[in-house]
């Protein structure tokens, strides 16, 4: 559906900023990706979007070369949420903040009343539809971007780095609205820091490192092999951390409280 097909790409023509990088996204696909600060990811971010053109290799979507594509005709596919909630929200009430997207592309003022309805209520947001974004919570804030990005019905959501700075609370909820966009079929891009999501959410994850993609696979892949994890930026998971302790081997990969108390439970069970 989305492709980044051997993309270079500098700020500054000298300096590449993103080296050779292939990525591709299907339909209703969950991918992660992770790194260490300034590794890239933001940046592939905004070349998926159509913000920042490659200087060579190719942005395809649905198989198409992209290069004409502007960033609000990628807007009608995907949705962007940016890093900081509050370089994206300028308008004086919720309801309007989140009509912007469908009056953009041309809804008619019914189907703008649905999306944004509909929009609100997935991202629970209905209770403070007239309220003025600066007032709302980071939390809600951060929902807001997401319902503005949901309003255009797009097949595909990116978010940058959505959980830094919010309470556990607003974490799992927007954990949850991901999961459920999810099983509607909208493909999910989460560039996280959280190696608990990192774990338990994508389907595949992908690693930068200095302007590379240095890993690609499951979340078990990654946690279970030989790879220069801290070098990367990136810690085991304490499910993972725990596997360690208890299969010093390798003989068992734990990927989540669930498997470790399965393993225990098998184990406890052996010696009865
Ligand atoms: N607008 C810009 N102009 C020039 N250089 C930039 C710009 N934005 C990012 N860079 C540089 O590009 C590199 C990759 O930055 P990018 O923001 O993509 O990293 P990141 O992985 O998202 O980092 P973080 O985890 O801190 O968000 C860094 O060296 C950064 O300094
Ligand atoms: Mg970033």
């Amino acid at each position: 559906m989305l492709e980044l097909r051997n993309v270079t790409f500098g700020y500054k023509q000298k300096q590449p900023v993103l080296k050779n990088v292939s990525l591709s996204i299907g339909a209703g696909e969950f991918i992660a990706i992770a790194g260490r600060n300034g590794s890239g990811k933001t940046t592939v971010t905004r070349l998926l979007t159509a913000l920042k053109k490659p200087n060579s290799g190719t942005v395809l979507l649905n198989g198409e070369d992209a290069a004409a594509n502007t960033p609000a005709d990628m807007a009608r596919h995907i949705g962007y949420v940016f890093q900081n909630p509050d370089r994206q929200i300028f308008r004086d009430t919720v309801a309007h903040e989140t009509a912007f997207g469908p009056e953009q592309l041309g809804f008619t003022p019914k189907e703008i009343e649905d999306a944004v309805t509909r929009a609100l209520e997935l991202t629970g947001l209905s209770d403070v539809a007239e309220s003025y974004p600066p007032t709302l919570s980071r939390g809600q804030k951060q929902r807001l971007t997401i319902a503005s990005a949901l309003a255009m019905q797009p097949k595909m959501l990116i978010l940058d780095e959505p959980t830094s700075g919010q309470d556990c609370c607003e974490r799992q909820r927007l954990l949850e609205l991901l999961t459920q966009l999810n099983s509607q079929g909208v493909a999910i891009i989460l560039v996280t820091h959280d190696m608990e999501i990192l774990a338990r959410y994508p389907q595949r994850v992908v690693v930068m490192a200095e302007g590379e993609k240095v890993f690609e696979g499951t979340p078990r892949q990654l946690f279970s092999s030989s790879h220069p994890i801290a070098e990367w930026s990136l810690s085991y998971p304490t499910a993972v951390a725990i596997g360690q302790e208890l299969f010093p081997d390798g003989s068992e990969t734990v990927m989540s409280v669930d498997d470790l108390c399965q393993l225990l439970e098998c184990e406890l069970g052996g010696d009865r």
